[in-house]
């Protein structure tokens, strides 16, 4: 089975000591920081914006993520290419002109991603999965950190890389909410090529071991 790529999401991080949580990210086996910006609107909570991502990024050594789940990101997009994300997500739900608005995010030359809510279908990338740098399966409603695993994600993964490879998308799987060493493998061998992982990566006693233990999944074993 290939190797992930570790996406340690910053929403579960000590506030208080962003500093000192941006360097354990720098130091651990993690490839990218995964950044989650929320309105209070699109979903119910509000978490941190554009000033605090500037910071980060000018100290972070990884791929710079941002998860935008707000309403009409197209009035953010440059902000947030000058605050230096390097991949761009919007929610498909958010978006009635998505083609424009992942236009827009690589014309500012970023990476543009596309998430999609538990309840969306899968069906709906059909026409925008080729235009599509990384398809994000939301394995938990947006939102919060620290919730389940929706296990019928593992079908929408498998859904996903089949039509990645049978439109010959060059786009990236992520999957995000509820990963833990426990779930990962099955992540994985659904078809994730990214896992993002807050609360089992910060939460944990030795946060630089659990993303090591999350790139080292192995398949699981079918009974
Ligand atoms: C949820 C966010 C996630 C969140 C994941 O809306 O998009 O990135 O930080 O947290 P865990 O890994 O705790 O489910
Ligand atoms: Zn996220």
């Amino acid at each position: 089975m290939k190797t992930p790529v570790i996406a340690p999401s910053l929403l579960a991080a000590n506030f208080l000591d962003l500093g000192k949580e941006v360097d354990m990210i720098n130091r651990s086996e993690a490839d990218w920081l995964h950044l989650d910006v929320m309105d209070g609107r699109f979903v119910p909570n509000i978490s941190f914006g554009l000033p605090v991502i500037a910071q980060v990024s000018k100290v972070c050594t990884k791929v710079c993520d941002v998860h935008l789940m707000i309403e009409e990101p197209g009035q953010y997009a440059e902000a947030f290419a000058k605050a230096g994300a390097q991949y761009l997500t919007v929610h498909l739900e958010a978006c009635p002109h998505l083609h424009r608005n992942l236009q827009q995010i690589k014309s500012l030359g970023m990476k543009a991603g596309v998430a999609i809510n538990p309840h969306t279908s899968v069906r709906l990338l059909e026409d925008i999965i080729i235009d599509a740098d990384l398809i994000l399966v939301m394995s938990v409603n947006p939102g919060f950190g620290g919730q389940h695993f929706i296990p019928h994600s593992l079908d929408k993964i498998r859904q996903v890389r089949e039509m990645i490879d049978s439109t010959g998308s060059a786009a990236l799987i992520e999957v995000d909410g509820g990963i833990t060493a426990d779930n990962a493998g099955a992540v994985v061998a659904a078809g994730a090529d990214v896992l993002v992982a807050g609360s089992s990566v910060f939460g944990a006693k030795d946060p630089m071991a659990a993303i090591r233990a999350l790139r080292n999944v192995t398949a699981p074993t079918v009974k």
